[in-house]
């Protein structure tokens, strides 16, 4: 019987080893050529008959043979049994162990705001401090003056809970809190929630943050909180920023003032986020009232001080360009992920 020849052979294995699909199919050609009849084994038998001088040669060659076809059976088989492990495939099973994509969170923006505006503070020798958010209105309002008939209650429309607690409309209250257990030098910042009965929009939530400042020391005077103001306004925004203080209102400070800074996106210029005046306002400051240092057992006729207090959504607001407050509240990762 003629043989074909090995160039047929390997080239008829090969091909049909890349087009196989079942293992039971992949069997069959194991045993069609590498099995005890098979083609590629029966030349190599056919070997110890040639004559001497062709031996060599001719079994090398057939040799070189068997072993690219169990090769490519090898890796035909390899491919054959990962397929069968796909989703779909016959062998499919769902491992419930296997590790899935990690994603990592990251702290939300507000919090790293905060975080910033802290390490700001800190570089200043600032100590960092809690206040409760359940509050009574003593430390609320009336310590800070702001008695029950006083119109700058209206300012902030209060949730009251009972027994006459509130969660705090502000952050001020920790000033007394720290003033009534320390005698000055006093020099803190303490950051938190506070809650307000507001009608949600684009501007206003009914919780939100508040840091607040306190420096009580002997001869601490307005231009040491106006440098301290431009120090952090320059630290959390840019450092070409300039700030202007402007008279205000608060029960608890005398004098008091509004706190503008440049607007960060047109440094000053006017934009579409100052609404062209270049200036945008901040937050509220002012010298500590004697009568609050009297409510808490400090002698204003030695010492004096100022507070302040300032809202990391507004400027975070400004900074990332969020026109809407609500966003940063709402459990949206398509917002959050973005910072
Ligand atoms: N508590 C004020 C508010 O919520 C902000 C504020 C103004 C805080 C003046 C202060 C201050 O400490 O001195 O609007």
């Amino acid at each position: 019987m003629k043989q074909p020849d090995l160039a047929t052979i390997k080239s008829e294995a090969l091909s049909a080893i890349a087009a196989v699909k079942t293992e039971t199919e992949l069997r069959a050609i194991q045993v069609k050529y590498l099995g005890r009849k098979g083609s590629v084994t029966e030349i190599l038998r056919q070997i110890g008959g040639l004559p001497e001088a062709k031996r060599a040669r001719a079994g090398a060659t057939a040799n070189a043979l068997r072993n690219q076809v169990g090769q490519a059976i090898a890796a035909a088989g390899q491919r054959l049994r990962q397929e069968s492990l796909k989703p779909g495939g016959s062998q499919a099973r769902l491992d419930l162990t296997v590790p899935t994509k990690l994603t990592f969170g990251h702290l939300h923006p507000i919090s790293r705001m905060i975080q910033e505006i802290l390490a700001v503070f800190q570089q200043m020798g600032y100590e960092i401090i809690d206040g409760p958010e359940v509050e009574t209105e003593w430390y609320n309002f009336e310590s800070l003056l702001v008695y029950a008939d006083h119109p700058a209650r209206d300012m902030q429309d209060t949730f009251y809970l009972e027994k006459g607690n509130l969660p705090r409309t502000h952050t001020s209250g920790v000033q007394v809190r720290y003033m009534e257990a320390h005698q000055p030098p006093i020099r803190i910042l303490s950051p938190g929630k506070v809650f307000r009965n507001e009608d949600e929009d684009p501007r206003h939530t009914w919780m939100f943050h508040q840091i607040e400042g306190l420096v009580v020391d002997e001869g601490i005077r307005l231009s040491d909180l106006k440098g301290t103001l431009l120090t952090m306004m320059r630290g959390i925004l840019t450092p070409d920023t300039e700030i202007r203080l402007r008279p205000n209102y608060f029960p608890y400070t005398e004098p008091s003032v509004e706190l503008d800074a440049t607007c960060i996106i047109c440094h000053g210029k006017g934009c579409k986020t100052c609404s062209g005046t270049g200036w945008i306002e901040l937050g509220g400051a002012g010298m500590v009232h004697p009568q609050v240092f009297h409510n808490v057992g400090i002698d204003p006729t030695i010492f004096s001080g100022f507070a302040f207090g300032f809202g990391p959504e507004r400027i975070a607001s400004i900074k990332y360009q969020v026109p809407d407050l609500r966003e940063f509240w709402r459990p949206n990762l398509r917002f959050l992920e973005q910072f």
